[in-house]
């Protein structure tokens, strides 16, 4: 059986990103059959309807979902709702109307912040614009992570084993989320 490609968008661009650091931390825990790709939306213009021809990072966004059999979105949460560059990937892939590439894919959410609150707002605001663009989101289990001081080991692990053991759990579901819904491409 091919492997299954899942391209990971986070939700931060800044290059100390926790968030980034537990984008690659899950990755671990996949067994075979499972490629990771970190999608690129650090240089995407801002969305303008009427930008036409597309630029080129549009064009490799677009192309990077639709090479992807799922979305693993990692994102970290800004004044109680989502980073407006995630939103941005977002919206230009969603468009033209009815050509969106985000339909159908399945996707899973998980975000990490140094707060009490686990990116949970965000994620509940997240939730709803992928439900907009017509992905199949796992609703459960949730996972909202709050990433202090010595959360990653220095080889970029997750130091703490009951962490450990709760993360890999949760991307097992979200594997197998992955593999009951994606499509035939
Ligand atoms: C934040 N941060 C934050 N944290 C949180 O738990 N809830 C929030 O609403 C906010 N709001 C917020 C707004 C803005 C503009 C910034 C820059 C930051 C803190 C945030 O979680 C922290 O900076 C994380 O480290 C950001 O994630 P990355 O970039 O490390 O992945």
């Amino acid at each position: 059986m091919p492997a299954l490609h899942v391209g990971v968008v986070v939700g931060s661009i800044r290059k100390g990103s926790i968030n980034a650091q537990l984008a690659l931390a899950l990755q671990r825990f996949a067994p075979p059959g499972f490629v990771f790709h970190r999608i690129r939306i650090d240089d995407l213009p801002l969305y303008n309807h009427d930008t036409d021809p597309l630029p080129a990072p549009v064009l490799r966004l677009r192309q990077e979902v639709v090479d992807a059999d799922a979305i693993l979105f990692v994102t970290p949460e800004y004044n109680r709702s989502i980073p407006g560059v995630l939103k941005n990937a977002i919206d230009h892939a969603s468009r033209p109307y009815k050509h969106g590439v985000w339909l159908g894919k399945p996707a899973g959410l998980i975000g990490a912040t140094p707060g009490v609150l686990g990116t949970a707002a965000a994620q509940q605001h997240l939730r709803n614009v992928l439900a907009c663009v017509g992905m199949p989101t796992m609703p459960h289990p949730e996972a909202f992570i709050q990433c202090a001081e010595g959360f990653f080991t220095p080889e970029g692990a997750i130091a703490r084993a009951d962490t450990r053991v709760f993360l890999a759990e949760w991307m097992a579901c979200f594997l197998e989320w992955v593999q009951h819904h994606a499509r035939p491409r």
